[in-house]
């Protein structure tokens, strides 16, 4: 694969003006750009997609569905009359409710999306689980990583069974995903940081150098190249520590 296509620019913007300035600008470097929910509400739906396609962009519709399966599979359809070349699921809506979203994947026309599942958010914590009565209040805090990064294994392998195309994670989860679901299953991973940007809010950070060689295919990359002086610029950095990650791996 072309080190450019497994770098996906994250456009939290909420103006159309934006979303089409860096679109046009990243368009011709980038593999994919991620349209979220900001982009969504502030822009509109079709029309936050279409700033991307109208400059040959790829967009990743990233709408985590999570409903009953029969609405997750409307919303399916959608995405597919929108033109998007990614989406996204909740793997915690269930093992019918990926299915639907599967079959209606496979009855479009293609090229079909690539049909992804979030496992668990990782802006939540082991605690956050006891709170919503998911998992026992543990006294001593050796276990907990442990047992939310069993699930995530857990959520990704169920995700896998039910023909999901792969999974979104952090990069810290991608060796056990790789290990537990294979070659082919896709990972996609934010809270990614070249050692020249700042962290921003995120934590537990990889550069894409390091992300590339614990398994991930995509990366996703938002302010350090739309925050970034030059973009395209930025852009560029990245992509070639892909392709060096990619020598080596
Ligand atoms: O700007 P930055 O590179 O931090 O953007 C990362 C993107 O990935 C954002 O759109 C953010 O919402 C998304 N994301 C994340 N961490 C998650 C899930 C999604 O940063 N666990």
């Amino acid at each position: 694969m072309d080190p450019k296509d497994r770098l996906i620019v994250a456009l939290d913007v909420s103006s159309q003006e934006e979303m089409e300035r860096l679109t046009k600008l990243l368009a011709p470097h980038v593999g994919y750009f991620k349209v979220g929910l900001e982009a969504l509400t502030s822009i509109g739906i079709p029309r936050a997609v279409e700033c991307v396609t109208w400059y040959a962009g790829s967009p990743f519709y990233d709408g985590k569905f999570m409903d009953i399966p029969n609405t997750v599979a409307g919303a399916t359809r959608g995405v597919g009359k929108l033109g998007a070349k990614m989406f996204n699921i909740h793997c915690t809506g269930g093992r019918k409710m990926m299915i639907e979203a599967r079959v209606a994947v496979d009855v479009m026309d293609p090229p079909k999306p690539l049909l992804l599942g979030v496992t668990i958010l990782t802006s939540l914590k082991y605690d956050d689980f006891v709170d919503m009565g998911f998992f026992p209040r543990l006294v001593f805090p050796e276990g907990k990583e442990k047992r939310l990064q069993e699930l995530v294994v857990s959520l990704a392998k169920l995700g896998q069974q039910c023909g999901l195309d792969g999974v979104i994670a952090s990069p810290q989860e991608a060796p056990d995903i790789r290990q537990a679901c294979g070659q082919d299953f896709k990972i996609v991973t934010p809270g990614i940081r070249p050692e020249w940007a700042q962290l921003n809010d995120q934590e537990r950070v990889m550069t894409p150098f390091e992300a590339i060689k614990a398994g991930v295919d995509y990366i996703v990359v938002g302010r350090p190249i739309t925050g970034h002086k030059d973009p395209v610029e930025a852009t560029r950095m990245i992509v070639e520590e892909i392709r060096l990650a990619m020598g080596a791996e």
